[in-house]
């Protein structure tokens, strides 16, 4: 089989050249571009793409151009998947595979270390010794523990599922919101409706897919609602918190912090270097000079495991399509 691998990187490529040395049949191009309008006749010739980015893929010519090739796989090296338009892969008949199960936990365990440097007031603390080189334990760095806070799931998918269990065994109480239910959960996390997720949480966390019905799920509404000792978490998607609406909660102390792994303007500034602050988006010159908050540049995947698992679950799942099976990871929308 003939693979091109999009968004390709140094770290994925050590696995790229383990599949090569173990299938030496199959041919696997690679290029560090992303997939676009500019870049998809590269190709023509290739029974199938795999890609992980960030950038959506909006253009009709892409998908048009991918079918003429016939090319009907597009391998997503992803969990997310909300960067393929469906009406174009609907209309020229294509399919998307994804790879949600690469490392829920490389997410989940992400959140968790998120909610303990938030809940441990880490960022303050830093910023005392770093900045002002002042030793003192002051009385807003105390503290609570883990096990007397209420941790609210927005989205119990995987990831959701492996976050919600990591917090049950500290000992916190979880609650969470989907709109699919799964009984065995019920062993680690009480279901109960969106609003009292948003009311009743110390940690909120967020792990469900992006669609368009919901961005800006988190705005000022839910951050009224929230209390004022609350945290956020977002290694989701961006778009899912209305960001000037975050800095707002912030400034007026409606919540007390948050940690966010993906921004919605993050392809401005994520994998860029800058000489100075005043380049960055104004929003997130705020967000970046608060203590309480804490940016990672989407980082929650990024083990080794995960790094590994997305070559692996997609190259797995292009052979088996190749050979006339069903992949294991079919997105269905
Ligand atoms: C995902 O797998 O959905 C991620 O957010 C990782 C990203 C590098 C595409």
């Amino acid at each position: 089989m003939k693979v091109l691998l999009y968004n390709m990187t140094p770290e994925q490529m050590v696995y790229v050249d383990k599949w090569r040395k173990n299938h030496p049949e199959d041919d696997l191009e690679t290029s560090e571009e992303i997939l676009d309008a500019s870049t998809v006749d590269m190709a023509k010739g290739f029974d199938c793409v795999s890609m992980m980015q960030v950038v959506d893929i909006d253009q009709e010519v892409v998908y048009k151009k991918l079918a003429s090739f016939g090319i009907k796989q597009l391998a997503l090296r992803s969990v997310g998947y909300n960067i393929i338009n469906w009406d174009y892969v609907h209309k020229y008949n294509l399919f998307v595979t994804n790879t949600p199960a690469y490392s829920p936990r490389a997410v989940a365990e992400n959140t968790l270390t998120s909610a303990m440097y938030l809940l441990r007031n880490w960022g303050q603390i830093l910023q005392n010794e770093k900045r002002d080189l002042n030793f003192v334990r002051e009385e807003n760095l105390m503290s609570d523990e883990i096990y007397n806070k209420t941790v609210g799931i927005i989205g119990l998918g995987r990831i959701g599922t492996a976050t919600a269990e990591i917090f049950s065994a500290l000992g916190a109480r979880v609650i969470g919101n989907d709109l699919i239910e799964n009984p065995a959960n019920e062993a680690f996390l009480e279901y109960t409706d969106f609003d009292t997720v948003i009311k009743e949480s110390d940690i909120l966390t967020l792990h469900t897919p992006l669609d368009p019905s919901i961005v800006n799920m988190i705005s000022a509404e839910q951050f009224k609602q929230m209390k004022d000792t609350a945290i956020i978490i977002n290694d989701a998607r961006g778009p899912l918190i209305n960001t000037e609406d975050l800095v707002d909660a912030l400034k007026n102390h409606e919540i007390a912090g948050a940690a966010l792994d993906v921004l919605t303007e993050e392809n401005d500034f994520f994998m860029k270097k800058f000489d100075d602050i005043s380049e960055l988006p104004k929003t997130y010159q705020e967000l970046a000079k608060m203590p309480n908050v804490v940016i990672t540049p989407h980082s929650a995947y990024y083990t080794k495991t995960s790094v590994k698992n997305m070559i692996e679950h997609s190259m797995t799942d292009i052979k088996r399509v190749l050979n006339g099976q069903k992949p294991v990871y079919l997105v269905e929308l």
